[in-house]
């Protein structure tokens, strides 16, 4: 079972951006973190960033046939991509949205997600943690079926 773990722009600046908000730790200690997590849950993952909105459109389009899970978060493109919206709804893979802040306690333009539209479950607010609980939805999903 693979996963494909996705990140949004401004992402690769974690340790230096606004650590108030998403600590101290950096996009390096993320992917380490993600893919401990995935090689304890038994899974493969390949992990992937990007700053360009159709970056992240043809990654999900190459995910198509190759990956069985995709867990998302697409930064600040969460609150305008339509277009990533509609990738993952064109591959129609099971998807997890993750967000290291509560984006539901925050401005209100970070209340509205187009890509957790087409997510079977979204994690904010858990930082680090909540790509390991998406890992683990995912693979329970994808074992035992819509749960
Ligand atoms: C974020 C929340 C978004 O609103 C913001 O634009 C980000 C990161 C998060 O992980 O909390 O870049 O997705």
């Amino acid at each position: 079972m693979k996963l494909l773990i996705i990140n949004g722009p401004n992402l690769n600046f974690l340790g230096i951006r606004e650590p108030q908000l998403y600590g101290r730790q950096d996009y390096k200690a993320l992917t380490a973190f993600c893919e401990e997590s995935c090689k304890a849950l038994g899974l493969d993952c390949e992990i992937y960033q990007s700053n360009h909105e159709g970056d992240i459109v043809d990654k999900i389009q190459w995910a198509y046939g190759k990956i069985d899970g995709i867990v998302i978060n697409p930064a600040a493109y969460t609150h305008t991509s339509v277009a990533i919206l509609d990738a993952l709804k064109a591959v129609g893979i099971p998807a997890v949205e993750v967000h290291l802040t509560d984006i539901s306690r925050r401005e209100e333009f970070r209340h509205i997600s187009y890509a957790g539209m087409a997510c079977i479950k979204t994690y904010a607010g858990y930082g680090f943690d909540g790509y390991r609980m998406a890992a683990e939805y995912l693979k329970e999903y994808l074992t035992k079926g819509e749960n």
